[in-house]
């Protein structure tokens, strides 16, 4: 109706797509992830994060004999991005699972298991039915969900709100960002009871808070995204290339482009890249490669090189501070300077200029962006 829609725009303000919307306000919806979470006044109080929902249960987690992370689509990838703080800062193993294929193999979990469910809309059949095992077999299990009172925040034992508000657009965009945030104060506060931590904690509470503000700034690359999108817009496919603390963000940005652009595209871990995606490479094929600064860039910088030797399109991003020396080896589509933050929280900045290409591709290529076809915001059957 004419009503609805007149809401539905009031709802976008000044956007004129909720993907869009809920890619620009970021700053915002990181800032109430972190509201009254983080301590960092004052010179005498150490700088650490308090989380409501955990403080009972944290004894038990640093216990426990391993970490299970459980989601599907892009919250299994927000739960990749968090895995290199969450084992470092908890000296806990941590594995992953996609939901339905711990249901496929009725994989093994343990009650010394520590199992944290991560989804946006707190409704995946999937995760849901993981849940429902994961407490059938005992374990302690972790909700970290976007909405208070869904199925899963209400099953599990304690949990983690990532509070980004509501999300509409079916591509997710700030919830992913939140929940890796949610995951990173999470991993903090595992590890605060770690002396021998507790200066790399310090400068990622530091990271935390600076945060929002680097997300303003890598979002001003949105025309640049829309040039790129322009280059892009009759290709067929699309690889992206990350490792390392973006392993995560090439999965998530070859899903954003596939999802809503309805582009071939596929995440690929740049350690794997001579195990059969190498044959790939030629003239024609454009490759996204992440090579922002940490310490992976040298590998990272071989990386580029080696398809750089195969005549790659490549487009590259990296941090401010190396754009220079990028330069230097060879001729690239496009390179994308974004700001350098902790190692831990980069792939937070590094998301962004892929969800606004997937956005501008889509727009572009005229295609539902809310609403991809065949595909639903919250999928509640198997
Ligand atoms: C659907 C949505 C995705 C989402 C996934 C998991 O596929 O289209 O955007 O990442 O479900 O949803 P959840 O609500 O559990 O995070």
């Amino acid at each position: 109706s004419i009503l609805q829609m007149e809401v539905e725009q009031i709802n976008k303000g000044k956007y004129e797509h909720y993907m869009q919307k809920e890619i620009h306000e970021q700053p915002e919806s990181l800032t109430t992830t972190m509201r009254g979470r983080l301590i960092h006044g004052g010179s005498s109080k150490a700088k650490t994060v308090l989380l409501g929902g955990l403080k009972d249960h944290l004894k038990t987690i640093r216990r426990s004999r391993r970490m299970v992370f459980i989601g599907c689509g892009t919250s299994y990838n927000a739960a990749l991005a968090a895995r290199p703080i969450l084992e470092e800062l908890s000296g806990i193993p941590v594995t992953l699972e996609i939901a339905s294929d711990l249901l496929d193999r009725q994989g093994p979990i343990y009650r010394e298991d520590t199992v944290a469910f991560v989804s946006q809309s707190g409704e995946t059949a999937d995760t849901l039915n993981a849940l429902n095992y994961a407490l059938e077999n005992g374990a302690l299990c972790v909700g970290i969900t976007n909405t208070v009172g869904s199925a899963i925040a209400r099953k599990t034992h304690c949990g983690v709100h990532i509070n980004a508000g509501s999300e509409i657009g079916v591509a997710s965009t700030k919830a992913y960002t939140s929940q890796i945030v949610a995951m990173t104060m999470l991993a903090l506060a595992i590890g605060s009871d770690s002396i021998s931590s507790e200066a790399r904690r310090e400068s990622i509470v530091d990271g935390l808070v600076d945060l929002p503000s680097k997300v303003r700034e890598v979002l001003k690359l949105d025309n640049e995204m829309k040039d790129l999108a322009k280059l892009l817009i009759a290709e067929q496919s699309l690889l992206v290339f990350g490792r390392g603390y973006n392993y995560a963000t090439a999965l998530e940005g070859a899903l954003k482009v596939k999802e809503v652009a309805l582009m071939h595209s596929e995440g690929i871990l740049a350690g794997e890249m001579k195990h059969g995606p190498l044959a790939l490479v030629d003239e024609n094929l454009p490759i996204f490669v992440i090579a922002t600064h940490d310490s992976c860039f040298s590998k990272q910088q071989s990386v580029i090189q080696q398809l750089h030797a195969r005549k790659g399109r490549l487009i590259v991003m990296c941090s401010k501070e190396d754009a220079a020396s990028m330069m230097n080896v060879g001729k690239y589509v496009r390179v994308i300077k974004v700001p350098h933050v902790e190692d831990c929280l980069q792939p937070v900045i590094n998301i962004v200029p892929l969800q606004l290409l997937a956005y501008h591709l889509t727009v572009l290529r005229g295609h539902n962006v809310d609403q991809p076809r065949n595909l639903a915001k919250s999928v509640t059957t198997e």
